[in-house]
């Protein structure tokens, strides 16, 4: 099925964010389209809460833009980013009512007018005055120009007064902010007659339906008049996400909404807000710690760590081509051998003591060390005959399946299984050559160079003490 062209409603580009001296977000750059629900996964600390941050208008980047619908957000009032979100804390209203709570969201709900009941003469309006605004935003940016380019002018000369030359400065640290703002004052402009002269305020008893609606989707029917402290944890999720909802986003933003959940409601609340989302089609941009709730909701997923975007890919691309040994593991059970490029033509790998061949869409170099990925569940455990030999050490059951692990000379194996081994028991495995995956080791990251550089005074200093 061919897929409607893919739009994007959000864009973030090369977003660095500081708190004080220490980098949060290292050059992050997302692009996520209209109607896709994404996931940002990673560790506590990575990262994920301030992207979000970012994203709602609640903190400033430090460096980098983000756009949304192609419009910088840093110049776009809350109204127009159309924007709503949903804390891990939910933030309730504990002393009002469900419904209440739900019509808070709507307070400064507009609704459109219909086009025929407009007089013509409203649009021809419009249309001149767009013109006006685009042709005042110009002027206004050819004088910046002109001021512009004088200041750089005087910047050359070599004796300029100190409070003079600290005056350019500031002006020109300044002007990237100032032209933006007159690059979307048209579309402000616009705004703001639209509110005037196409939408009205909602009425009373369009408010009572739409809640009633509302109500009705996430199921709290029987509820309404409650006070949040009188609900479940669940039933009060559902009031934060009809809250937000109510108000229709075109984005809607979810730190750990299910964090605080026990694990049965929990699944179930993931369900529904799987459900919820496309029936609406409103964007997602979803914040877990939980990779099974990453991969099972998304459309995509960002895997963070250490305030970088390791990898951006569809749950299947993750899962089965993460780009290092970190996603892959953190992301499923995993078993990551070393393996050395024994000939880059004919594809032979030297992998647990055996050389086999192996298939990669990448190119690796000649005797090059690369870490392989195995997943547990891709190789195959029997009595007689495999590829290799080994000897069951543990076996735990997981519900549906044993996830048993075999010795094999040093290695130690893990294996997912439907029938049954005895500890002891001498097996042999099997695998399928696209089973394994080969990733481009990783690079000693700057953490650890504190500890690399002592590790190498001390062996100086064990050498100058023979
Ligand atoms: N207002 C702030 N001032 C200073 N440092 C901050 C501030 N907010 C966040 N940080 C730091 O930024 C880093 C990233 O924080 P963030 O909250 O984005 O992480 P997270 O991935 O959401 O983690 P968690 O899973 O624990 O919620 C952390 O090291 C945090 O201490
Ligand atoms: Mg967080």
């Amino acid at each position: 099925m061919e897929k409607p062209k893919e739009k994007p409603i959000i864009e973030l580009k090369n977003v660095l964010k500081k708190y004080d001296d220490k980098t949060v977000l290292q050059n992050v750059n997302l692009v996520i389209n209209k109607g896709e629900f994404v996931t940002l996964l990673g560790p506590s600390g990575s990262g994920k809460t301030t992207i979000l941050r970012l994203i709602g208008g609640f903190e400033w980047t430090t460096r980098g833009e983000i756009l949304f619908n192609g419009l910088d957000i840093k110049d776009l009032s809350p109204h127009m980013r159309d924007v709503s979100t949903i804390f891990q804390d939910y933030a309730l209203f504990p002393h009002l009512s469900v419904e209440n709570n739900i019509k808070y969201g709507l307070r400064l709900k507009r609704i459109n007018l219909p086009r025929e009941s407009i007089k013509p003469s409203i649009y021809k309006k419009q249309k001149n005055l767009q013109k006006k605004w685009a042709k005042e935003a110009k002027d206004a940016m050819k004088k910046l120009d002109k001021i512009q380019a004088e200041y750089e002018k005087e910047l050359t000369k070599k004796k300029l007064p100190k409070n003079k030359l600290v005056k350019i400065q500031q002006w020109l640290d300044d002007s990237d902010f100032k032209y933006a703002s007159w690059e979307v004052w048209p579309s402000l402009m616009n705004e703001k007659f639209e509110k005037k002269y196409l939408t009205r305020k909602i009425t009373n008893d369009e408010m009572d339906k739409i809640v009633k609606d509302v109500i009705k989707l996430v199921n709290l029917e029987g509820h309404e008049k409650k006070s949040i402290d009188q609900l479940s944890g669940g039933q009060k999720q559902r009031v934060a996400l009809a809250r937000s909802i109510v108000i229709e986003p075109s984005l809607l933003l979810l730190d750990e909404p299910l964090s605080a959940l026990d694990a049965k409601i929990r699944e179930q609340m993931q369900q529904f807000l799987s459900d919820i989302q496309k029936k609406l089609g409103i964007t997602f941009i979803f914040v877990t710690h939980d990779r099974e709730e990453a991969l099972r909701l998304s459309d995509k997923i960002a895997i963070m760590r250490d305030g970088v975007i390791e990898q951006y890919g569809t749950p299947k691309e993750i899962y089965d081509y993460p780009v290092n040994k970190w996603i892959a593991n953190f992301i499923g059970d995993s078993n990551i051998f070393e393996g050395k490029i024994i000939d880059n033509d004919e594809e032979i790998i030297s992998i647990l003591d055996q050389k086999i061949k192996y298939w990669s869409k990448y190119k690796f170099g000649q005797n090059e060390v690369v870490d392989v990925l195995i997943r547990p569940e891709d190789i195959e455990i029997k009595k007689s005959k495999g590829l290799i030999k080994g000897i069951v050490e543990t076996i735990v059951y997981q519900g549906s399946y044993y996830m048993i692990e075999v010795k094999h000379k040093q290695y130690k194996i893990l294996v997912e299984s439907a029938s049954e081994f005895e500890i002891g028991q001498k097996v042999y495995l099997d695998w399928t050559i696209t089973s394994m995956h080969l990733m481009t080791q990783e690079k000693e990251k700057n953490k650890n160079k504190d500890t690399v550089s002592l590790n190498l005074k001390l062996n100086k200093e064990e050498i100058s003490n023979e």
